[in-house]
């Protein structure tokens, strides 16, 4: 990224985010995925500005919401209701009574006491909800293991020992049509052997559900297409095309049925930078402090997950150093990144920590009751 991309007052810290990016990656996605009809939900948890759902919802993509307020905002942002599919391990009772009154698409389960739950508020509304049973498919994801969601321990989703009894169960619940299942094992996902073990065991699981008698007409994948945030210039896209095609190769639909993802990361990330200026240099006997005007409340990623980021100082073209590159917060796990080679920095520089566009603003808090970071973007809204 350069200066003169950037307007020439930026409030620091703040999220800036590149719109002509985010319209880059958004057809890559619908070139890559329109070959094989696939339906493509896009993940709100991962960056819910109202700026890029708008655009986001004028690809034609669903939304994935895990919780009332982000049906809410789905649906104003221009995401239509039979787009919607709604996910998490404790939706409350009036988070269902509004998603039923708004008629989504789906509620992806993951408990026979929830799906009770739902049969019991659509009987008292009149309706019938369509759910899919989210399935913990026990597929390692290989990833960060606060971000792995697909094996036995975690507490997402249906067992598969205990997988036929649910069934047994919902198939007996007179407000509740079993539509579909759904599976998502973890994020951050980049080897894409992970996703072929996911759909070879989607065709076991398939295979004896048939065997029972019982199709259903959509089988969800949920998201988790991963993206390199070493090299961001290098690959500023995901690769879609062979996370598709891996689908495309390795799963075995039945006639007609519909494949549906939920893709968060992979959409946005790129597009967003953390901005910040540094505040003070300060020496220590061993190494260098870049104290920085954004903190852990702003980017959380690195103190919750180690997550790596790469930084660059747009300000200096000087010889390099190394730096530790922290914030304000007085938590020694306020630190963007260790031993990061910068130009020599000084107090006032310009710094991009990029790769933010996703789950960067959204869990953004108001510790030690800082402001919330303000977003800019490359370009006006079109209406
Ligand atoms: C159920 C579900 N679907 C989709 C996603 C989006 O995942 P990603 O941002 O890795 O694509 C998540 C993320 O945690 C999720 O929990």
């Amino acid at each position: 990224m350069q200066l003169s991309h950037l307007p020439s007052h930026v409030p620091t810290p703040c999220y800036f985010y590149d719109l002509v990016l985010l319209e880059k990656t958004l057809q890559t996605v619908q070139a890559a995925s329109s070959p094989y009809g696939y339906h493509i939900h896009y993940a709100i948890k991962a960056n819910a500005n109202p700026v890029l759902l708008r655009r986001i919802s004028r690809y034609g993509l669903g939304a994935d919401c895990v919780s009332g307020n982000e049906i809410q905002r789905a649906l104003e942002c221009g995401f239509p209701a039979d787009g919607i599919v709604y996910a998490g391990v404790g939706k409350s009772d009036i988070e269902i009574e509004q998603a039923l009154q708004r008629d989504i698409f789906c509620f992806n389960c993951e408990s026979l006491p929830e799906i009770h739950v739902i049969d019991e508020i659509a009987g008292r509304m009149g309706k019938k909800a369509r759910i899919a049973i989210r399935v913990n498919p026990n597929v390692d994801a290989h990833t960060h293991h606060y971000i792995t969601t697909g094996i036995e321990e975690n507490k997402f989703g249906i067992y598969l020992y205990d997988l036929k009894h649910v069934i047994t169960e919902v198939l007996q619940l007179t407000h509740i049509e079993l539509i579909g299942l759904h599976f998502h094992i973890g994020s951050q996902i980049t080897d894409m052997s992970v996703f072929r073990g996911l759909c070879i065991r989607a065709n076991e699981i398939q295979q004896a559900m048939k065997e029972r008698g019982l199709l259903l007409p959509h089988i969800n994948f949920g998201g988790g297409l991963g993206i390199d945030y070493n090299e961001p210039y290098r690959t500023p896209i995901a690769d879609f095309k062979s996370y598709f095609a891996t689908f495309a190769q390795f799963f075995e639909p039945e006639p007609h049925q519909q494949i549906h993802f939920e893709l968060g990361r992979s959409i946005v990330a790129h597009c967003g930078d953390l901005l910040a200026r540094v505040l003070y240099v300060k020496e220590g006997k061993k190494r260098k402090f870049a104290i920085l005007d954004a903190g852990m409340n702003d980017l959380l990623r690195p103190a919750l997950y180690q997550a790596f980021h790469k930084i660059e100082n747009l300000s200096s073209q000087e010889p390099e150093e190394k730096y530790d590159v922290v914030g304000p917060i007085c938590e020694s796990a306020d630190c963007f990144g260790k031993d990061v080679t910068l130009p020599q920095t000084h107090r006032g520089d310009l710094i991009a920590i990029h790769s933010c566009g996703a789950y960067g603003e959204t869990m953004a808090s108001r510790y030690n009751l800082r402001d919330l970071a303000p977003a800019i973007f490359s370009e006006t809204e079109k209406d």
